[in-house]
């Protein structure tokens, strides 16, 4: 009996192990959307010390930015969630499947918010705006912080209207939509 005990023991701290290093023990078509998310993870790092105001603006940077997270948004992420790619090593919960309708509109508005991030990156922050854009980026600001319980409620925001708003308000909106989606599909290892 007792190896057979040794051995089961091995499995649970193996199966630990493998939450613990997700990513490395990923192959496939879950490796392929964790890469594709680690991508995101980057982009957002790297814009978010400038939307703090810190460093030097630079529109170009806020762009490319902009740019890789729509090549990782919509179509192009829900396409990495095919039916049945959940469990280990994935950290992606099963209601990622149940409520595909949510999940899949959570994508596209990672699409839309970037897209409306690369033309908003000309209008520069918020802080250097005048009084009115100021109030508009405000009003960005605070739908987002509603965002983290109501995604849905921002997503109706058209181009347009993006496109007016300050740059940090629109990153503000970006990352919201990464936490709203994270926080309903995905289950971290914290
Ligand atoms: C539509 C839902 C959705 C959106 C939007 C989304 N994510 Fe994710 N993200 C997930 C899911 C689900 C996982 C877990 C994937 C897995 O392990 O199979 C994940 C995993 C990750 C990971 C871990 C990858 C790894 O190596 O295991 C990072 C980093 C990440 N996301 C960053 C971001 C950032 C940054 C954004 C926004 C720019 C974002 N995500 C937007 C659903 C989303």
């Amino acid at each position: 009996m007792k190896p057979k005990k040794i051995l089961i023991g091995a499995i649970v701290v193996s199966a630990i192990a493998a939450t613990a290093f997700a990513h490395g023990g990923a192959t496939g078509i879950v490796k392929e959307r964790m890469d594709g998310m680690s991508a995101l993870g980057k982009a957002i790092k790297a814009l978010a010390p400038m939307m703090r105001g810190e460093g030097t603006y630079d529109a170009e940077a806020v762009r490319q930015g902009a740019q890789t997270i729509r090549a990782h948004a919509g179509a192009s992420m829900t396409k990495l969630f095919p039916t049945g790619s959940g469990g280990m090593p994935s950290e992606a919960k099963e209601t990622v499947w149940q409520d595909w309708q949510e999940f899949s509109a959570l994508a596209e508005q990672l699409h839309l918010y970037s897209e409306g991030l690369s033309l908003a990156a000309d209008n520069g922050l918020m802080m250097s705006q005048d009084t009115q854009a100021n109030t508009g980026s405000m009003m960005g600001g605070s739908s987002t912080m509603m965002g983290g319980t109501a995604p849905m409620m921002a997503s109706t925001m058209a181009l347009e209207e993006l496109s007016e708003m300050s740059a940090d308000g629109v990153f503000a909106m970006v990352s919201q939509t990464c936490s709203a989606c994270h926080t309903k599909f995905r289950a971290e290892a914290k």
